[in-house]
C-alpha cells in the first residue's frame, strides 16, 4: 500500500470545501425536476446538447455508430426503478467533484480538474478469455441506451466516507449475457483505459497500471451489480468513469472500475489493483463490513459526504445495507478471512 490516505486527513480537506457548494435534497429536486415520473429531466441539458439523439431505440447500424459515446453531461432518459434508499441524495457537486480516479492524481479534486483530457468517444471494450464471443464491442453494443434505468445506491468508500448516488445504466447481468461467457468462466475482470498522454497520474507508480478489478461470476450476475453510463440523469462525467463503469453497492467503492476498456472471463481469481498494492489491507472480496476494520482505521462508521447533515458520521451497515440481496453469495464463508 503506497498512497492511500488516512480518512481523517480527507476530513480535514473536505472541511476546506465551501459548504455552499453542496445543495440539499429539496433544492436539488427543484433544480432537476427529479420528481417527474419515469424519466429524469434536466434543465441544464441545453448546456450539454448531445451530438446524437440519446434515446433512439434502434440498434446502431455500423460499428462506428456503435462506438459513439454520448458526450459527458448529455441528457439521458432512464426508467425509474425501486432501487432506492431512504437516505438523502448526495449533491451533484459532491458526486462529481469529490472523486477517486488515481489515473488523474490522488487528491479528491484532481479527477474533476484533469480528467477532461481523456478521450471517451469512440469507445470500444475488448472482451476476452472464457467466452464464445470474444471480440471488440462498441459501447452501444454492450449498452442499449433505450433501456436505461436509474438506481439510487449507497456508495461506501474503504476510506470510511459515503455518498448516496443516482446512477443511470443497465444491469451487469444483461451485459454479461450478451458476451456469452463459457461455463468454465468463474470470474470476470474489468480493466480501465490507460493513456499516459491523457492521464497525468499514471506517470507515478501509485498503482500497478492499468487499474484492474474482478468479481466472482455469481457476484457479477447478482441483481445489484450495475454498469453505469450516467449519473444525475446525464452521461457520466469523465471524473466518474465515462463512458462506462461498474457499480457494486455492497462492496467498497474501489471494487468499481471506471472507464472500462477490457472485460476478461477467467477460470481463476484475477489479480486486482488494490490487492496487489496491499494484500493485507484490500482483499479480493472487499464487501462492506463494519466488523472487519482496515488495519489502519475502523470501518464501524462512515462520514456522509454532500448530503443532509454534511460530514455527519453514521453507522456502517453490513454489506452497506444490502444483506437481503447479497448475503447468500457468501454463505459459509469466513468474512474476516475473505475480506
Ligand atoms: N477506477 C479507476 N480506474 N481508478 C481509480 O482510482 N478509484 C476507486 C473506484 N474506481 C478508482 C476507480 C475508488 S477508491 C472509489 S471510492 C470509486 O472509484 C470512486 O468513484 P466516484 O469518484 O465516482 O465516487
Amino acid at each position: 500500500m503506497k498512497f492511500w490516505r488516512n480518512p481523517e486527513y480527507q476530513t480535514l480537506r473536505s472541511e476546506l470545501t465551501p459548504e455552499g457548494l453542496f445543495l440539499d435534497r429539496r433544492t436539488l429536486m427543484a433544480a432537476t425536476g427529479a420528481l417527474g415520473a419515469g424519466t429524469i429531466l434536466n434543465p441544464l441539458a441545453a448546456d450539454a446538447a448531445p451530438q446524437k439523439p440519446q434515446t433512439a431505440g434502434a440498434p446502431p447500424a455500423t460499428a462506428a455508430a456503435a462506438a459513439q459515446a454520448p458526450q459527458p453531461g448529455a441528457t439521458l432518459t432512464a426508467r425509474r426503478t425501486t432501487y432506492a434508499v431512504a437516505d438523502v441524495l448526495s449533491s451533484e457537486d459532491a458526486v462529481t467533484g469529490y472523486n477517486n480516479f488515481y489515473e488523474f492524481g490522488t487528491d479528491k479534486s484532481d479527477p474533476a480538474r484533469f480528467a477532461d483530457k481523456m478521450t471517451v468517444s469512440p469507445w470500444s471494450v475488448s472482451v476476452e478469455g472464457e467466452t464464445d464471443a470474444p471480440r471488440s464491442y462498441g459501447l452501444r453494443e454492450l449498452v442499449d441506451y433505450s433501456k436505461l434505468e436509474e438506481r439510487v445506491y449507497r456508495h461506501r468508500c474503504v476510506e470510511a466516507w459515503s455518498m448516496v448516488v443516482p446512477w443511470v445504466g443497465v444491469p451487469m447481468a444483461d451485459v454479461i449475457r450478451k458476451l456469452k461467457p463459457k461455463a468454465s468462466a468463474r470470474f470476470v475482470q474489468f480493466e480501465t483505459y490507460l493513456n499516459p498522454k491523457e492521464m497525468r497520474g499514471v506517470r507515478l507508480p501509485v498503482l500497478d497500471w492499468p487499474y484492474v478489478e474482478g468479481l466472482r461470476m455469481d457476484e457479477a450476475m447478482n441483481e445489484l451489480a450495475f454498469m453505469a453510463v450516467g449519473v444525475y440523469g446525464k452521461a457520466l462525467p469523465k471524473q466518474n468513469g465515462a463512458p462506462i463503469r461498474t457499480v457494486l453497492p455492497w462492496k467498497y467503492g474501489f471494487k468499481g472500475t471506471k472507464s472500462i476498456v477490457r472485460i476478461r472471463f477467467l477460470k481463476s481469481q484475477p489479480p486486482t489493483s488494490w490487492n496487489k498494492a496491499g494484500a493485507n489491507e484490500y482483499g479480493f472480496y472487499s464487501n462492506v463490513n463494519p466488523e472487519v476494520d482496515h488495519p489502519r482505521w475502523s470501518q464501524a462508521t462512515e462520514r456522509v459526504i454532500g448530503g443532509k447533515g454534511f460530514n455527519e458520521r453514521r453507522r456502517t451497515e453490513m454489506f452497506n445495507g444490502y444483506s437481503k440481496q447479497v448475503a447468500s453469495l457468501y454463505a459459509g464463508m469466513d468474512l474476516a478471512k475473505n475480506y
